[in-house]
């Protein structure tokens, strides 16, 4: 199931992990350095120079807590380096179970193609691998160009004391890649996006001056869409699967041209499935090239460790409030972080995901009140401002035979003076 960014295939895989994960981890990484071409090098290089350009700030310190270590780089890296190994793990533990059948049941089996199925999903798992492994290889690189690693011991300093993959994120920061970065995702994408982006366009001062900070940005289409509006967009998000990702997407070497790509995101899929085609189908990403850009920035870290002071004009939450712990500090810090006057704009379910350590699980009615508890008022004209449900799917599989529609909550709010 995709829904949303945690999912409980990922806990269950992280149980399931290997405690020799990092120092395997740590070998693939050196010996696909050691085994790149001087080209191969000098685009890792490259792609660094790009990843540390100013518009990627140092991961921010955080005060209450830093990067949780299920976010944090050496579990991402870990985990993309891995994907492959614990994806066919999966694929080999359906085998085994093939087996137990009786001679009958194996016999209709092979019959149906379910071997053939497995060995078809095996080569899509690969192809994933391909751009796994580029992703893992650039964050490897970051750390050699930081210095690191430098011998075996700083190859696991660099990494800290990771010693679990977590493959089940590798296959959400997939999907990710189709809704923000696809033709396909384009439907899912403008459901979301619209709302958002026609109260930012109704704004009728000069873009360039306004700031808008996009927590919880995920792979950061909805900030780079901002930016193109001539916005000064910063996409804040704290999960290394989506940070690192992210940077594969804006290096000029790892991703030269539109649609160059290939994924397949549905290919853990068993269930809701229709058949062996709509599950392998292949994905190419990204519909357009994003890059760097003056008015593009983009801050690793924890949300609530941003120095809270009036900086923003926007605050823009996407499918975001519902992953706070603590709504009261997220509201407070969006509060604290816009200008006299500025605007809150959100569009999202609420989805307590962080389960039983999240401190306050509000409805609706009571967010909006705890909204204006804190300082905002809610808008309800322009129209673009009007709050309303919108109806969408979240990282969905269009050819499944199960949709999980959200009825997502827009509204805008106002600081007032406190
Ligand atoms: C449900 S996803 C939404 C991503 C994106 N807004 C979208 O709509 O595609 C929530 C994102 O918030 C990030 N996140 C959660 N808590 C965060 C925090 N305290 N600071 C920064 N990012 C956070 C997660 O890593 C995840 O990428």
């Amino acid at each position: 199931m995709s829904e949303k960014c945690r999912s409980a295939s990922a806990f269950a895989c992280e149980v399931l992990s290997s405690p020799t994960s990092l120092a395997v981890a740590l070998l693939l990484g050196a010996f696909i350095y050691l085994t790149l071409s001087d080209s191969g090098r000098n685009t890792l290089h490259f792609a660094l120079s790009i990843m540390t350009n100013s518009h990627w700030q140092s991961p921010v310190s955080n005060p209450k807590g830093s990067t949780p270590g299920s976010f944090s780089l050496s579990r991402a890296y870990t985990s993309f380096i891995q994907y492959e190994h614990y994806a066919k793990a999966e694929l080999d533990a359906r085998r085994r179970l093939y087996k137990t059948l009786d001679r009958q049941g194996k016999r209709l089996g092979q019959q149906v193609g379910y071997l053939s199925k497995l060995d078809a999903l095996a080569r899509a798992v690969e192809r994933n691998a391909v751009v796994t492994r580029a992703i893992a290889a650039l964050a490897f690189e970051e750390q050699v160009r930081l210095g690191m690693v430098r011998g075996g011991m700083g190859r696991a300093r660099a990494f800290g004391a990771e010693s679990y993959a977590d493959p089940g994120r590798v296959k959400e920061a997939l999907k990710h890649f189709i809704r923000d970065w696809s033709a396909e995702g384009r439907e899912e994408r403008e459901r979301l996006f619209s709302p958002i982006l026609d109260v930012l366009k109704a704004d009728t001062r000069t873009r360039k001056d306004l700031k808008v900070l996009v927590p919880g940005a995920g792979l950061g289409r909805l900030a780079w869409e901002i930016a193109n509006l001539g916005f000064d967009s910063t996409a804040n998000e704290y999960s290394c699967f989506m940070t690192l990702a992210c940077r594969f997407l804006l290096s000029p070497k790892a991703t030269t041209s539109a649609f160059q790509h290939t994924i397949h995101p549905f290919c853990h899929n068993f269930s809701h499935q229709k058949n062996l085609e709509n599950t392998a189908r292949q994905m190419r990403f990204p519909d357009v090239v994003p890059r760097a850009m003056s008015n593009l920035h983009l801050v690793e870290g924890d949300f609530l460790a941003l120095s809270p002071v009036p900086t923003y004009d926007y605050v823009v939450t996407l499918f975001f409030i519902d992953t706070a712990l603590s709504i009261t500090d997220y509201l407070t810090q969006i509060y604290e972080l816009l200008n006299p006057g500025g605007t809150w704009i959100n569009l999202g379910p609420l989805l307590w995901t962080s389960g039983s350590v999240v401190k306050m699980e509000l409805d609706l009615e009571e967010v909006l009140h705890l909204a204006k508890l804190v300082g905002f008022e809610i808008l309800t004209q322009p129209a673009v401002n009007a709050p309303r449900t919108v109806e969408s799917e979240y990282t969905g599989d269009a050819e499944g035979m199960m949709r999980w529609i959200y009825q997502a909550e827009f509204w805008v709010a106002r600081k007032m003076n406190s």
